[in-house]
This record gives structure tokens, C-alpha cells and sequence, in this order.
């Protein structure tokens, strides 16, 4: 619709750099037009335009540069690159992971171990503290522990004293992309614990999960805080499948899944609270790993509940994305861009539709069923509001 949004501003070429082409993992067809359709569904201004200039491709060396799908620029780190996808893509987002640098994983930590609409942790907590022993028992032999996206391991200390008060002795191996929180949070935890080792993984979630399959014995793979359900609706069931693929029969794969469906009380969940944690802190990031001047006063947190069918197999979920609150420009030096944004429009932080999906128990039946697994065992509250499954691997 619009006129080019990517223009390079004036400035001096670094004299040495390194290219990283970074090629965007290609997504089918019809996710493309899920996607397209979600982000697009409902009022605003809509993320339609184009961000590319000369026609797809910039002309200063050094700049961001588009051609095909293919993302070019100078000293970018490879991991950063979706990051300058993102921000460069028809949905204007970044990866939700970039959220979390360790002030990200401190700033989320303070939230849900203190607010007092968001009750997510607090009911995880609880039906930990009274299933541990239960869930523990779902593998036999002495295990190794995993857990994806860990950070601060507050509740997973209750599945740690299971298992130790069990087997005498645990390696714990947490997986998260905020690398050095997770290694000082396992050190504390190795000071903490007689009997424990724990060997941190600093990655993303799937390669946590291939590191997994190399080590030998049965295995135990936590999924906690309902962190599941941030990973993007349509992606859900790959992910499952290929974490089956990775797990063998006497394996367990025990996630949290948040079932709160009452409106009221998540718009107020999901409201300012997060904006530091959401927005203020993670367009720092950006400012300071692109050498940016985005304003984050400049946008605002927008949150809605979409309900489902509860007999379908997809969950009702909590979507929320940043507007931007006028027409602005922002740059970022290092990556040569200029970005433009049209007043109303959208800037996710969320891979997908969802922010945070709830679920029923027929749901999680289903997403098990869907992806190799059988449902186990299940674990809820007196209001039936927060869940654990425990998953086996269908041989
Ligand atoms: C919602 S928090 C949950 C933290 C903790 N498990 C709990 O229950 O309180 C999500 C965690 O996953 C990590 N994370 C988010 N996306 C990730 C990804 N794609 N790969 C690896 N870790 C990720 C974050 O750093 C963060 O620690």
C-alpha cells in the first residue's frame, strides 16, 4: 500500500565487519495465512506495508539489505538475526526469547511472584507443592531432570526436593536462552542441594531438547509456567512432535498449562504490570544492541482474550501487542534502518496470535494425541483453573 518504510541513514561504513546472511526459517503456506489473518484481525492499523527501499534491496554497504527472504548486514551477531527479521518483517516483532536478557528474566520473576492479579505462579507453586512426590514417581530409575525455559527454577525446587529425597542424588540440566541467569540460578541451586548437580544449557528450546536426547537413562522434561503456551498456536504441535522424536518410552514430559478462561480476571492479569518487563525493558535492548533512539513512551500495551470453542482443540488465549501511540520514525545505526511506524500500528512481542493460551482438559488431551503422546496423569486445583499433564510417549 504504502511508500518505502527502510531508508539508509548517512553514515560512515564500518571498516571492518562481518557479513551474516541470515536466511528466515521458512514457514508454510498456511501458517503464513493464519498468521496474517490473526495479526490482522481485528481494529488498527494494519502492519501492510512494505519495509524495503530500491526495491527490496538498500544500497549503502553495511545496511540491512532484503533480497528474497534472505536477510543481509554487518556485524550482526548470527543470534540476533531474527531479532533484524523481526523488525523488518510485515509484522513488525520481536522474538518473544528477547524478552528475556537476565534484567528481562529479574523483571519477570518480580512480577509473578508479586502481583496479586497475576496468580499463574502462585497456583503452580501450590499444586507442586502437594503433587511433587506424585509426579516424581511417573519414571522409576533415577532420572536425569530437564526444564525449558527454567529461569529463576523458584517452583522447580519443590520437583528437586522430590527427586532428591527419592534417589538420594539428581542432575538437573536447565535450558534457557538467558544463559548467564541460569548459570548463576544453578549455582546457587548446586550450594543449596546435597546430591545435586546441575549442568545449565544456555540455548533455545529445541536445542536444549537435541542436547537432551544425547545423554543416556530415562529422563524427566519440565515444561513450567505455562510457558508452552507462549509458543505461537500454529506451532504448537510441531514443536510436541519433535520433542516426541527426541524422548523414548520411559521418558515423561510434565507441563503446567494455565486454565483460566474468566475474562475479567485476565485482562487485569495481562494489563500495565508487564509493561516494564513487556515493552521498556526489551526496546532498551534493542537501543542498545542496534544503537537505537525507539521511544517506548511512544507505545502502548493493547490486550484482548480471544475464546474458543471448549470442545475444539485449540485453546482461548490472551493476545497483546504494543500500538504505536503516532507516526514516528526511529533509527537503529548499527543496522543502517530506519524504521517507520504509521500511528495505530501494531509492534508484537509475541511470536504468534497468543500471548498465553489457557487450556481444558480436553484440549491438552488432544495436543497429546496430536503429537505421540498419551495423557498420563493430570493435577489440578479445588478451582480448576491451573493444570499439570503428565505426557508418555506413545511407542
Ligand atoms: C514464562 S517464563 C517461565 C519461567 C519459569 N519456568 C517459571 O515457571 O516461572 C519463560 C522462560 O523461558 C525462557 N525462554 C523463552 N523463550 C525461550 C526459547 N525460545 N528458548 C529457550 N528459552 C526461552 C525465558 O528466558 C524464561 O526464563
Amino acid at each position: 500500500m504504502s511508500s518505502p518504510r527502510l531508508r539508509s541513514p548517512k553514515r560512515a561504513v564500518p571498516t571492518s565487519s562481518v557479513l551474516t546472511v541470515y536466511k528466515p526459517p521458512a514457514v508454510d503456506v498456511e501458517t503464513q495465512r493464519k498468521m496474517s489473518h490473526d495479526s490482522n484481525g481485528d481494529s488498527g492499523v494494519e502492519n501492510d506495508h512494505v519495509t524495503e527501499a530500491n526495491g527490496g534491496v538498500t544500497k549503502n554497504i553495511g545496511d540491512v539489505i532484503k533480497e528474497n527472504n534472505d536477510v543481509i548486514t554487518r556485524d550482526v551477531s548470527p543470534a540476533l538475526m531474527p531479532v533484524v527479521v523481526g523488525l523488518t518483517s510485515q509484522r513488525k516483532c520481536v522474538p518473544y526469547w528477547y524478552l528475556y536478557d537476565t534484567r528481562g528474566s529479574e523483571l519477570y520473576e518480580e512480577v509473578v511472584t508479586n502481583s496479586k492479579t497475576y496468580t499463574l505462579w502462585r497456583k503452580e507453586y501450590s499444586l507442586l507443592k502437594s503433587h511433587s512426590d506424585d509426579i516424581v514417581s511417573k519414571t522409576t530409575t533415577p532420572v536425569t531432570l530437564m526444564e525449558l525455559g527454567s529461569g529463576a527454577s523458584s517452583k522447580t525446587r519443590l520437583v528437586i526436593e522430590a527427586m532428591l529425597r527419592r534417589h538420594g542424588t539428581l542432575t538437573f540440566v536447565p535450558v534457557d536462552v538467558s544463559k548467564e541467569h541460569i548459570e548463576e540460578v544453578g549455582q546457587q541451586l548446586e550450594q543449596d542441594y546435597d546430591g545435586l548437580t546441575v549442568e545449565p544449557f544456555g540455548g533455545l528450546y529445541m536445542e536444549g531438547v537435541r542436547h537432551l536426547s544425547t545423554r543416556k537413562g530415562p529422563k524427566m522434561l519440565l515444561f513450567l509456567g505455562s510457558s508452552f503456551s507462549n509458543i505461537c498456536i500454529h506451532e504448537q504441535v510441531d514443536m510436541m512432535k519433535e520433542i516426541r522424536a527426541q524422548l523414548s518410552a520411559k521418558d515423561r514430559f510434565v507441563l503446567g498449562l494455565d486454565m483460566d478462561t474468566d475474562r475479567e480476571s485476565l485482562l487485569k492479569a495481562y494489563g500495565q504490570q508487564w509493561v516494564t518487563f513487556q515493552r521498556d525493558n526489551p526496546i532498551g535492548r534493542l537501543n542498545k544492541d542496534f544503537d537505537g533512539d525507539m521511544d517506548s513512551a511512544k507505545f502502548e500495551l493493547v490486550t484482548d482474550f480471544i475464546e474458543k470453542p471448549a470442545d475444539g482443540d485449540c485453546p482461548s488465549y490472551v493476545m497483546g501487542y504494543w500500538r504505536s501511540l503516532a507516526a514516528q520514525r526511529m533509527t537503529f545505526r548499527k543496522l543502517g534502518l530506519n524504521l517507520d511506524f504509521q500511528s495505530g500500528e501494531k509492534f508484537f512481542f509475541t511470536d504468534g496470535p497468543n500471548w498465553s493460551c489457557k487450556w481444558n482438559l480436553h484440549q491438552m488431551r488432544r495436543l497429546a494425541e496430536k503429537s505421540g503422546f498419551a495423557l498420563e496423569d493430570y493435577w489440578t486445583n479445588k478451582a480448576e483453573d491451573y493444570g499439570m499433564v503428565c505426557f508418555a510417549p506413545v511407542p
